[in-house]
């Protein structure tokens, strides 16, 4: 997982929580880096995994709720960085299709050993979409809120459902509907 997730949570986690917790998650996982991140290192995905994991038990928020708020918030103030791939797309659904053979395809350029989620667009009507979503990550919560962002720039409101293809999370399908 690149340095740029760990960056942004703990950004995240020093916003909404302080810096005592920022602290207290360093000491209480077990990281291989030791908490040390560069926004272009590569980490194993195992200690955001551990990260969030303590931060759900410290704050009693389920992980999913985390992961949601996380990626809105990585969505503000990361993605933002990427507004082209905004302004080339003229909605939401326009832009969630073109995640899987443009935009994550240009970040696979820039860093070239990043993990990224597989995603499958199927547009059912001008205001339906599906998404699959397929990772061994299943950061599926994650993708939610990225869509919810997603939604909140291009000002619609996007009915979100979820269906799981796979119990473990590693296949999600979402069901979007523009109202
Ligand atoms: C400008 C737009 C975007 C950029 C630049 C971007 C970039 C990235 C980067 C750098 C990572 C980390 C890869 C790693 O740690 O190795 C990532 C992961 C991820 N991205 Fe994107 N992304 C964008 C849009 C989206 C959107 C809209 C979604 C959701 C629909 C999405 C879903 C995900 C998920 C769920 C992950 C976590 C890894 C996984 O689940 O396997 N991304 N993305």
């Amino acid at each position: 997982m690149k340095g740029v997730v760990f960056t942004g949570f703990f950004e995240l986690v020093e916003e909404k929580f302080g810096y005592e917790m920022v602290d207290r998650l360093i000491e209480s996982c077990n990281l291989e880096s030791d908490g040390i991140y560069t926004s272009i290192g590569t980490y194993n995905h195992s200690e955001i995994v551990q990260l969030v994991t303590k931060l759900s038990e410290f704050t009693e928020i389920p992980v999913p709720d985390l992961l949601q708020v996380f990626a809105k918030f990585f969505g503000n103030n990361h993605l933002r960085k990427y507004e082209t791939f905004y302004k080339s797309a003229k909605d939401t659904f326009a832009f969630l299709e073109s995640i899987h053979d443009h935009i994550h395809v240009e970040v696979k350029k820039i860093y070239p050993d990043a993990e990224l989620p597989h995603f499958e667009a199927h547009r059912i009507s001008d205001k339906k979409l599906d998404l699959i979503y397929t990772s061994s990550r299943k950061m599926s919560s994650f993708a939610e809120g990225l869509i919810e962002d997603t939604a909140a720039y291009y000002q619609e409101t996007i009915d979100i459902k979820k269906e799981f293809l796979e119990a473990d999370g590693s296949k999600v399908k979402f069901i979007l509907t523009q109202q």
